[in-house]
């Protein structure tokens, strides 16, 4: 039988009790970390360029010229991880006819009424967006950072393509930070997430509320208490 698409090879039930059920493997939770450090530090460090009324937080980075050298370099480390991160997870992420129903349901996801939604599979439509945005937005930062890395590509580029890339790369800022807010609201307002990034399983009562397509899925490929 092949595989759904948001089956993943670290997916798999343990009868328990309490049953719980694997969502990240080990791998995939150091990638996210450092995935979330990078995206703090360069939040820090950008703001700190960004305006002189937050030129303080390059305090945090040795100084002024420490920061400008350090930003392209940590936002390299995000670009990378991201991306490692993308690659393995991309599939799960495509959307559905059922992401329909989650988008026109919206009242019964914030009213707690899943039950009222068709089943999701081990992401839901609001996932899905909240990942394609971060994937286009650290695209536009990474190309138009290095439009603006003058330490090595001043030469190629016009003072009108730079100041267009300064333009472009502070606006995807401003955006990247509306949706990791979202993002990290997302994770503690749906109780029993956290866990999934941190010890990389949630329970089974998490699965069968939020993402019971999923759970199905597991449960009909046998994926339950594999060998260690
Ligand atoms: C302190 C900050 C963060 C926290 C607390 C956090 C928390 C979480 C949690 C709990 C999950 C698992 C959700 C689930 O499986 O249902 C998750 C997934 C994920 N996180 Fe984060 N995260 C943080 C920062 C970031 C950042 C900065 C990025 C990227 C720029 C990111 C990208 C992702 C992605 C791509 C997923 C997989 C969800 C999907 O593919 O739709 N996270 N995060």
């Amino acid at each position: 039988m092949s595989e759904p698409w948001d089956v993943e090879s670290d997916d798999a039930i343990h009868r328990g009790p309490p049953v719980t059920v694997d969502r990240y493997g080990p791998g995939k939770r150091v990638n996210h970390w450092i995935t979330a450090c990078s995206l703090i530090l360069l939040l820090l460090s950008g703001m700190a360029l960004f305006h002189p009324s937050l030129f303080f937080l390059t305090g945090l980075f040795g100084g002024g010229q420490n920061t400008r050298m350090l930003h392209p370099w940590i936002g390299v480390v995000l670009f990378v991880s991201f991306y490692i991160f993308f690659f393995q997870l991309w599939k799960a992420n495509l959307f559905t006819k059922a992401d329909m129903g989650w988008f026109t349901g919206i009242r019964d996801v914030i009213g707690g009424h899943e039950e009222r939604l068709p089943e999701m599979g081990k992401y839901n439509a609001g996932q899905k967006v909240i990942f394609w945005a971060m994937a286009l937005l650290i695209i536009a930062l990474i190309a138009t950072g290095i439009l603006i890395w003058d330490q090595y590509f001043y030469d190629y580029t016009s003072i009108e393509t730079k100041r267009f890339a300064v333009l472009i790369h502070a606006v995807s800022a401003v955006l990247i930070i509306c949706v990791f807010i979202v993002h990290v609201y997302a994770a503690i307002w749906t109780r029993g997430t956290i866990r999934a990034m941190t010890r990389g399983s949630v329970t089974g009562g998490w699965a069968w509320r939020h993402h019971r397509k999923w759970l199905r899925e597991l449960a009909g490929r046998g994926r339950i208490d594999p060998a260690e």
